[in-house]
């Protein structure tokens, strides 16, 4: 089991590169966002731990995504290389996932950090509409839907992420600052680190990574 981690700011396009990584690399995309999402949505015990923390922007407790994480991986089984997205957000669950790894015979092989400006990060997430089906994300200047507030690949109305608003926002990237760009860091010291320009565009983005991943 390898695993690689696609760390980044809130809006510096971790979904949006995952989305154009894993087909071509056989990798199994999992967004920490995406799984609780669905918790959420789904009225499940986790879900309802969860959903007050990200109205707020806040992170939800390491113990509960954790678990989360933890299942899948150790379910997954030996074979599966994996492409994690959002996790980890804390040097608990980056230390968290060492132990789970080394427990299921794997390791973190390499983890990218998408390096996007401040400015820019707020631009994206304003402009943000995603699928609440497949959790697909569009942008209404930079990556339009094919047909209008439309789903590509499935079809659904596209919304507003609730916590895309300003004030939730300004929330998730000041905790970004505080918790998770101290796992950037725990990375580096590890030499496990390669940081990618986030910025240009969604293709030109993944082709960088694709470089880094397959040189
Ligand atoms: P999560 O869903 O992980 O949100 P996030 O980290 O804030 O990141 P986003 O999904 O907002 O951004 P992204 O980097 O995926 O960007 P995207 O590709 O969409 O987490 C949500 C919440 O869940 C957290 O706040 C927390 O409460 C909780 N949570 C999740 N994981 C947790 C954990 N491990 N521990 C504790 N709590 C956890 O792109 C953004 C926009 O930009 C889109 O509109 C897109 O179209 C556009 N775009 C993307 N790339 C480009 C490009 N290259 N050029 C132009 N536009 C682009
Ligand atoms: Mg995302």
């Amino acid at each position: 089991m390898q695993i690689t981690l696609l760390l980044g700011a809130p809006g510096s396009g971790k979904g949006t590169a995952s989305a154009r990584l894993v087909a071509r690399l056989g990798l199994r995309h999992v967004s920490s966002g995406a799984l609780l999402r669905d918790a959420v949505s789904g009225g499940t015990v986790a879900g309802r731990e969860a959903a007050d923390h990200m109205a707020r922007g806040e992170l939800v407790p390491d113990a509960l995504i954790g678990r989360i994480i933890t299942g899948l991986l150790l379910a997954g089984g030996p074979g599966v290389n994996w492409l994690l997205d959002g996790f980890p957000r804390t040097v608990a669950q980056a230390q968290l996932l060492e132990r789970v790894a080394a427990e299921a015979g794997g390791r973190v092989s390499r983890a990218l950090f998408l390096d996007v400006p401040e400015e820019i990060l707020v631009d994206r997430l304003a402009g943000r509409r995603v699928c609440p089906g497949c959790d697909a994300a569009y942008h209404v200047q930079t990556l339009p839907p094919r047909v209008p507030d439309c789903c590509d690949r499935c079809g659904r109305a596209l919304i507003t992420r609730p916590d895309d608003d300003e004030a939730t926002v300004r929330t998730r990237l000041a905790v970004y600052r505080s918790l998770t760009a101290p796992v950037v860091a725990w990375y580096a010291a590890k030499g496990l680190l390669t940081v990618v320009d986030g910025v240009g565009t969604a293709d030109a983005v993944s082709e960088q990574l694709m470089r880094v991943l397959q040189p």
